[in-house]
Formats: C-alpha cells, structure tokens, sequence
C-alpha cells in the first residue's frame, strides 16, 4: 500500500482523500481552511455526499487518513500528491481562476527533495500541467526528478464514493519528457481499481486535461440539445419526454442526460464549458467551440422560460406567492452553486414574489447566498397559500408528493414542473393545472 497527500478538501480532494484510505493507502489531506479540517478529523462532511461520512470514519479509525494545513508535513509524509483544489471562474471573464493550484505548487514543490510525483486532478485549461511541471521543477530542490501527471476526475456530485471507487474509466496524463514514473504510480495507487478491469488509458499531459473539459462540455450539450428541443415541442404541441425516450433507445444516442427541464448547473458544467471556450479562443481555435456558447444560451433560456411560466400562472408576480421545492442544483446534493433552482427563485423573487423555499439538504447553502428569500420546514409548509408550486429539483420526496398532500394547503392548484418529472395525469385528474416543460 502506499502513502500520498491529497490537496483540496472539497467535493473532489475529500472524497478521493477518503476513498484512497478505503482501498487501503496511508493518505494524508491538507487544506488551508481550518474548519474543514477540524470538521473532517472529527469524522464530519461539510457538505452532503450520501456514504461519504461512513468512509470518512471507517477510515479514520483505522487511522489509514488524517488532515493537516501543515506543508511541511505533507512533503515529508508522502512522494506521491494528489492535488484536487477548486478551479472556479474568474469573476467577470468565462477563464478559469487558477490561483488555487498555483499556490499550491508554489508552497508544495520547495519542499520536495527527492523523486515524487504529484498527480493533477482538478479540472484545468489544456497546457496547464505542462506549465506547472515546469515550474515546479524549476523551484524544487528535487529538480527533474518531480514529475507533474495528470488523473482527471469524473465523480458526479450525490454518486462520488461510488464514481471513484468504480469509475467507468481512469485516465492518466504523463509528462513524455520526464522520468516517466507517473504511470507506474498511477498502476499502484490504482491497483484495485485496475483488478476489476477498469479501463486505464495513458495519455500526454494535454489530452488528459482535454479529455475532461470535453467529456463534461459533451454532457453540457447533449442537456443543452434535449432542452432545444424541448422548446420546440413546446412550440408545436408534442411532448419532449415521450421523445427523449424514442430516441435514446437508439444506442448511438442513449436517454441518460437527455432530461429536459429547468437545465444543467452546479460547480461544473456550467463554468468548465466557459473556460474551455476562453481556453480554446487562447489557442487560436476559438471558432471549433462557438457551439458552446449557444449550450449556454439555451441552457440561461430554460431558468427565464420558467420565470415566465410561473407569472403566466400567477397573472402577475407582483404579490403572488411562489412555492419552490429544491433549490440544490440536483437531487443528492446540498450544492447550490449556480443552481437553477435557486436562481430561478431569486428572479422571481426580485420581481415582486413572495418566494418560499424548501430544499431536504440546501437549505443553509442557500440561505447564505439568498438570504432574502423565505424557507420553509417542509414541503407542505412551503406550499401554504400558494398561487403556484414550482418543482425545480426532482428529489425522490417531491418526485413522491401527491396531489392529494397540497390540495388543501395551496391557494390555486397549479403546478409547474421545472424538471419533468410528476405524472402529469395524476395531477390533472384531481383538478390540478399541471405545466411541464416541453410537453404539452
Ligand atoms: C458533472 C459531470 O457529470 C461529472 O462527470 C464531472 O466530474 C463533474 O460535473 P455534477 O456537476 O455532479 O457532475 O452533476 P451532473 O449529474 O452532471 O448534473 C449537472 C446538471 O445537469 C444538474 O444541474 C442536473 O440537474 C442537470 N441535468 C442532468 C439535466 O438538466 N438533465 C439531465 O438529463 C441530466
């Protein structure tokens, strides 16, 4: 078994901290933010990840992971590194904010003395490693014997301990013109995995970043196409669910990530298609990614779309009341960045509203940002007196809700369903107004 750091204690470093331990490796996390650690050594998630909490303080126990802010400690403790810090985007431009993973190197790479390989996982521009390999040898006492790799991760927020654990595929970018110990590494860590005949592809560095901005700015647009069509069902009185399933039985198309609604957000889709068009116009190839921008149009249409189909149904929105159920960017998570959700509530809200909100996890996320908005305890409760309920996070709670459950809490019954997914019948048939998006 071996012993590595793993930078970050995010949704990605904290995660694959933890999993690392539970296939048997010494791993030591570090983190700058002393709450997240404190939290963590006491064996407590700061973010909601279902299974994650038991890993953390299996592993914990078995005194396989500790935390440190120490680099000092971190650089002594291990060769191999894992640096899983966040790339968000810079305020006021579409270009990743990289300051995170420089500091990093800039503090870790002096004080590596000997061979180490330090292994990047954080979704990146292409040419970033390159960079960061040079300049980490150029300012570590171990010179070219520090190798910089790239190991893309692909988890999926609400399935993380699972994605990394069993991941569809690893991918591995290494430096041709190093030493070439980052595969070999990679094999060991991995050992596990690779046991279980998970793919392995080694790459060069470039391709292993690009292969990560690719596959999410793929799931982007292939959300962004559903959600297009969607707009034309809506125009031409057919029902986008009905033929999202027609289509993804052809295997060459495939239903996952063909669910038309309110579109994608969260910490990645979202940002990484941004930065991947700056990156791309950066290298002079900025014609091969205008595509995306309209992804992103379509995808900003779907939240305005939604504001108008509440206020169709309110008349007006200046004094309606709004129920929002969810506000988590998707069902598993406490994560509202650039959630849908939220965002959808907080224009409807500036727009005269009362809004309020019910979400089973984010509800103290969200509070942080729109703490204007009202929350409620419960579903029913947010749904008291309303003039229409919004369900703009498919939770299995709201997925479950029937119509009997609001009809004597709401003010109209009507019901607009922002992520397709209540059996529009059911609901007509108790004298409910049901909208979905794209069905008729
Ligand atoms: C994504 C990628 O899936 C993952 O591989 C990568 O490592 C990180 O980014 P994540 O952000 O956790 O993962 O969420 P994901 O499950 O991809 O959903 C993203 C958004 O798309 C959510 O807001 C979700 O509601 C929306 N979505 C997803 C749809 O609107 N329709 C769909 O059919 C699928």
């Amino acid at each position: 078994m071996a012993r590595m750091t793993v930078f970050g204690t995010g949704y990605l470093g904290a995660t694959h901290a933890a999993c690392m331990a539970e296939l048997g490796h010494d791993v030591l996390g570090v983190d700058v933010d002393s709450s997240k650690l404190a939290k963590l050594e006491a064996g407590v998630v700061p973010f909601y990840e279902p299974g994650l909490e038991a890993v953390l303080q299996r592993n914990l126990s078995a005194g396989r992971l500790r935390f440190t802010s120490s680099y000092e400690e971190a650089a002594a403790f291990a060769d191999i590194h894992f640096l899983g810090v966040g790339t968000p985007q810079k305020k006021g431009e579409f270009a990743a904010d990289l300051r995170y993973v420089d500091a990093v190197i800039e503090q870790l790479a002096p004080l590596i003395t000997g061979p180490a390989v330090i292994f990047g996982k954080s979704t990146v521009p292409v040419g970033t490693a390159q960079r960061l390999g040079e300049r980490a040898r150029s300012i570590s006492p171990a010179g070219e014997e520090l190798e910089l790799a790239w190991n893309p991760e692909f988890l999926r927020e609400g399935f993380a301990v699972q994605d990394t654990l069993h991941p569809d595929r690893l991918v591995v970018g290494v430096d041709r013109c190093g030493p070439g110990r980052g595969e070999v590494v990679a094999r060991e860590v991995y050992a596990a995995l690779l046991a279980e005949d998970i793919p392995f592809l080694v790459t060069d560095l470039a391709t292993a970043e690009l292969v990560k901005t690719s596959a999410n700015a793929f799931l982007a647009t292939k959300i962004s196409f559903i959600n297009a069509i969607s707009e034309v069902c809506e125009a031409a009185g057919a029902d986008v669910t009905v033929l999202a399933d027609a289509i993804g039985h052809d295997a060459r198309i495939g239903r996952r990530f063909l669910n038309a609604g309110i579109g994608f957000g969260g910490g990645c889709l979202p940002k990484d298609i941004r930065a991947f068009m700056a990156r791309a116009g950066e290298l002079g190839a900025d014609q091969a990614l205008t595509f995306l921008r309209e992804v992103d149009n379509i995808n900003m249409r779907r939240r305005t779309r939604m504001v108008e189909l509440a206020r169709e149904a309110c008349g007006s929105l200046l004094g309606a009341r709004v129920a929002v159920l969810g506000a988590a960017f998707k069902p598993d998570s406490d994560d509202v960045r650039d959630s849908p959700a939220l965002n959808v509530a907080g224009q409807i809200q500036l727009q005269g509203a009362a809004v309020t909100v019910y979400d089973p996890k984010a509800m103290e996320n969200s509070q942080a940002i729109f703490p204007t908005l009202s929350y409620a305890e419960n579903a029913l409760a947010a749904c008291a007196g309303a003039d229409v309920v919004l369900v703009l996070t498919e939770w299995p709670e709201f997925r479950k809700l029937q119509p009997e459950d609001l009809d004597g809490v709401v003010r109209s019954k009507v019901l607009i369903d922002g992520r397709n997914c209540l059996d529009p019948e059911q609901w007509r048939n108790c004298g409910w107004t049901y909208r979905g998006l794209g069905r008729p």
